[in-house]
């Protein structure tokens, strides 16, 4: 369909391994990596595929990227097959899989970009404007870096260069795994900038996957959650994070009045809510903390709110705390991933 860059549709991998069993024996063993994986991504998104450990990430970008074949299932990237239009795939794709292989230690970053556009077969008069302008799109023409040797390159620097690899052909969708990995926080936040204005000022549909949920929730559009082979949720952050029953955390910092009672206090904001409420107070100052299933937080929040009101007491701040992806992460992982 028209502005769909990725579909695919129910994609099954099992790998074949070996189970050792004592020093000589071993057992066939299947491995599912994948079990039916549908998802679509959407021109000029920063689609993210998040998921811990094993969860079949690297699995999945490795059949999109035509280096995988999928046991059964479908994939369409950029309106051509994975596997039976796997050259044309290839054409229109920039691939990181990782962010140090196949470079060269003794070439500088632009002997190495300009190596692999010779490889990529790029016309040698655009190869040296095209090596100097992906050069500067990831920054390390402005780091001054452009002609370092690449064995001098800090582990963020070569995370760069390996975008501009990928970008060197002008592909419509650049893949690439786990790309913030081993990073230090500023360089990760760095390379999340960087991303974030490939798409918006390249026009590029970028796929990443990631372990980490703050990246994910900076750097993507929308998310699909994988574990175990599986989709779990697949939204925008917005929206993943409303759909799963998380909590809220409502925290009041308020002064009391003069002779408050505070076993008051604590009975009507329990008869408010029909549960207890914790209220740690500190001379005239208390802090209210108030959980709130996602179904309250209009209609509750104003009704505690008043009730305080009601009793005189001086609300300074209202602090909502809203959950984070990790938080939705766990409820989404924790037993109801099979
Ligand atoms: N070549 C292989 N042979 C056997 N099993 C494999 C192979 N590659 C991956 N697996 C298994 O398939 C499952 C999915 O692996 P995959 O590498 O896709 O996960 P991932 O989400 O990328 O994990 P990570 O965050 O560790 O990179 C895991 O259980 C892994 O052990
Ligand atoms: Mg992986």
């Amino acid at each position: 369909m028209e502005g769909e860059v990725v579909v695919a549709e129910n994609l099954v991998k099992r790998y074949e391994t070996f189970l050792r069993k004592g020093i000589t024996k071993r057992e066939k063993k299947i491995v599912e990596a994948l079990r039916g994986v549908s998802f679509t991504i959407r021109k000029g998104e920063v689609f993210g595929l998040l998921g811990p450990n094993g969860a079949g990430k690297t699995t999945t970008v490795k059949i999109l990227s035509t280096l995988l074949l999928p046991d059964s299932g479908k994939a369409k990237v950029l309106g051509y097959d994975v596997v039976k239009e796997a050259t044309e795939v290839r054409k229109r794709i920039g691939v990181s899989l990782s962010v140090e292989k196949g470079f060269f230690w003794k070439l500088t970053g632009r002997e190495n970009l300009t190596y692999f556009g010779m490889l990529y077969g790029l016309s040698s008069s655009d190869l040296k404007q095209r090596v100097q302008r992906m050069l500067k799109v990831v920054g390390l023409e402005e780091l001054g870096s452009s002609d370092k040797l690449y064995e001098e390159y800090s582990l963020g620097m070569k995370a760069r260069l390996s975008v501009a690899r990928a970008m060197l052909t002008d592909p419509d969708l650049l893949i690439l795994d786990e790309p913030t990995l081993g990073l230090d926080p500023p360089s990760a936040r760095l390379l999340r900038e960087l991303l974030a204005r490939i798409s918006h000022n390249e026009g590029k549909t970028v796929l990443i996957t990631t372990h980490n949920m703050f990246e994910a929730e900076i750097v993507c559009d929308r998310l699909a959650i994988i574990n175990k082979g599986k989709i779990i949720a697949l939204d925008r952050v917005e929206g993943l994070k409303r759909s799963v029953l998380c909590n809220i955390t409502l925290e009041i910092s308020a002064i009391l009045p003069a002779r408050a009672s505070l076993r008051k206090i604590t009975d009507d904001l329990r008869l408010v809510l029909g549960r207890d409420v914790e209220i740690q107070p500190r001379e005239k100052n208390v802090r209210i903390k108030v959980v709130l299933r996602p179904d309250e937080r209009g209609i509750v929040t104003q009704e505690i709110l008043e009730s305080l009101y009601s009793l005189g007491v001086h609300v300074r701040r209202v602090e909502v705390k809203e959950p984070t992806l990790e938080d939705v992460f766990i409820e989404l992982t924790e037993g109801g991933a099979e």
